[in-house]
């Protein structure tokens, strides 16, 4: 009885059952002509949202900012930038949200600020400015020069020189983005200020940028190379005192107002992840990891290119479907968002089985535990847009990599075609709504170009469509809310090393829950071991919940799986 309470209690709270929706309002819908989406574009699609069975809204960065990092970059935390609309027009989404049940996410960024931002206008105006110590200064090396060996995550060395004092100051991305120093207590004290500011506006979450490296190990040494690259850096990855931070912000702000917070955890480790999110720690709800969107990087390089390991993504979902459970952590679900090409085009087929594979990724993520994150686009279908041309290509970080890769050594060509498959702008295309120009996301000219399948792709037809990919999104968010097993059953992998087929169940009180996937374009037999078998069987009777073909299997102990094929059934009595 006591055991079974416990785990009645370990998911109670709400957002466990939820489905969060992320929008880049950049890209998501234009009323003014002006080429860039506004707040009220999405205040006037949330029906749509609604309908979809969304219940919470991740709206990314529309503070005031220079937009070099498109708002990850912040010269104003308390005010919206005007390309995106009024702080009128943000207080009527959050009214518009509420009225229908639904909750706002906002970004959070505090590891950097612009350097348009004040704070950093005053810090370079001289040393003695009390703003100075708002962000990290070092002096020259001894012999001259960077003060260590730092790299930034967008290319080129960490530290820029600030001529007028001879003194460096720590970018870990676009040396626009100036890291803050979350040692200086007034930094924390300030940063919890600004979340009350949003939290007294009725913000009901925050999604915390980059937040594991907030914390640097005071002592700078030089990055020995000892951990690979794709599992991040030593010294501010996780570091020293990143715990302790966010327990603050949680007692002042995030366990006042009873919020909903995923922070971003790039490159980060399970344990630590456990800590981020079990609610015994007062830390967050959830976490975002990255891991199982590394399985493609060559040498845990993103700018390698090589076909992705998928022995590597099952197990690396199943490590993290397991240990979050077994330590009372909490993952956010995703394939997709902002800074990924879009997974449809990076481990499916998104031409001749694009239906299917949007639906298999859908069914294989949603069947898991955790809070589901569906990006933009992604619950249409949307593939990466495939451009020939460097023009095209708008997002900072690729056009860092497009020279950087040349100064490598690696012809235009090359460089082009890694960037069709690694830039972030291939999920950042704007929305396709209908088949009028430009997708309906403007009358204007869009800041992004629109790809150019929109007249196929886009949310009028799927709507029109019964068995469209974004119906089947809608059942699977459904689904979720009315078993329990999607919040509690504990997972385990039943492929065991099938180069095809990716197969778990979920076993819960009283009901399992079975997802089998093909991810080949091949027709294939699957079959259960006889161990396994055995204990599905003896669960109770099954029913085919989810299907993206014309047929409806019964669950049997062998399986034909057409290309792509992707089903999900519940056993129980
Ligand atoms: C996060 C954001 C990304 C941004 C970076 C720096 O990873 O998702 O878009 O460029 O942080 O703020």
């Amino acid at each position: 009885m006591e055991v079974l309470l416990l785990s009645q209690s370990r998911y109670s709270e709400w957002w466990r059952r939820s489905t969060v929706y992320q929008v880049y309002p950049k890209s998501f819908n234009d009323t003014t002509g002006s080429g860039t989406g506004d707040i009220r574009g999405l205040t006037a699609k949330l029906h749509y949202l609604q309908e979809l069975g969304i219940d919470i809204v991740w709206l990314q960065p529309v503070y005031v900012s220079p937009q070099h990092d498109n708002g990850y970059d912040v010269a104003d935390y308390e005010n919206i930038n005007p390309d995106f609309g009024t702080m009128e027009d943000f207080d009527e989404l959050v009214g518009e949200l509420h009225k229908r049940g639904m909750k706002l996410m906002t970004d959070i960024v505090v590891n950097h600020t612009s350097t348009e931002h004040e704070w950093f206008k005053q810090a370079v105006s001289g040393r003695d400015n009390p703003y100075r110590d708002y962000y990290i200064w070092r002096d020259p090396a001894p012999g001259g020069g960077l003060p260590n060996n730092w790299q930034s995550k967008f290319g080129g060395p960490a530290w820029q020189l600030d001529d007028a004092s001879g003194q460096y100051y720590l970018t870990l991305f676009d040396k626009t983005q100036a890291d803050l120093n979350w040692e200086n207590p007034q930094v924390r004290q300030a940063v919890n200020e600004m979340m009350l500011f949003w939290a007294r506006k009725g913000v009901d979450g925050f999604r915390m940028d980059v937040i594991n490296l907030i914390s640097k190990d005071q002592r700078f040494p030089d990055d020995d190379g000892s951990v690979p690259p794709g599992d991040g850096r030593k010294f501010y990855t996780d570091g020293p005192r990143v715990h302790e931070y966010i327990r603050g912000m949680y007692e002042e702000v995030f366990g006042r107002y009873e919020m909903v917070t995923v922070g971003e955890m790039s490159s980060t480790t399970l344990e630590h992840c456990i800590r981020y999110s079990n609610p015994e720690e007062r830390e967050f709800s959830m976490t975002f990891n990255f891991h199982h969107l590394k399985v493609d990087y060559k040498g845990g390089q993103k700018w390698e290119l090589m076909p992705y390991d998928f022995e590597a993504l099952k197990r690396l979902f199943t490590q993290w479907q397991t240990g979050m459970q077994h330590g009372g952590g909490w993952n956010a679900l995703f394939f997709n968002n902002h800074d990924q090409p879009r997974a449809l085009s990076r481990f499916t087929d998104d031409d001749l089985y694009r239906a299917e594979s949007a639906k298999l990724l859908a069914t294989t993520l949603h069947g898991m535990q955790g809070t589901p994150y569906v990006y933009q686009g992604e619950e249409i279908g949307m593939p990466n847009p495939k451009w020939n041309n460097i023009d095209e290509f708008r997002d900072i970080e690729s056009l860092n990599m497009y020279r950087i890769l040349q100064a490598q050594g690696k012809s235009p060509e090359t460089a082009l075609s890694i960037l069709q498959e690694r830039s972030r702008d291939n999920s950042r295309t704007p929305m396709q709504w209908d088949e009028s120009p430009n997708a309906g996301f403007t009358t204007g000219t869009p800041w992004l170009k629109v790809d150019e399948r929109y007249p196929d792709i886009n949310v009028q037809k799927e709507l029109e469509q019964p068995d469209s990919i974004l119906h089947h999104y809608r059942k699977l968010i459904a689904l979720r809310k009315e078993h329990a097993v999607f919040t509690e059953g504990v997972f385990s992998r039943l492929d065991e090393a099938h180069p095809e087929v990716f197969a778990y169940s979920r076993t819960g009180e009283g009901e399992t829950l079975i997802v089998v996937s093909n991810f080949s374009s091949k027709d294939i037999t699957f079959r259960f071991r006889d161990a396994e078998w055995t204990g599905l069987n003896s669960a109770g009777k099954s029913k085919l919940l989810v299907s993206n073909t014309a047929a409806d299997p019964v669950l049997t102990q062998e399986l034909q799986l057409s290309p792509y094929a992707s089903y999900m059934w519940l056993i129980g009595n």
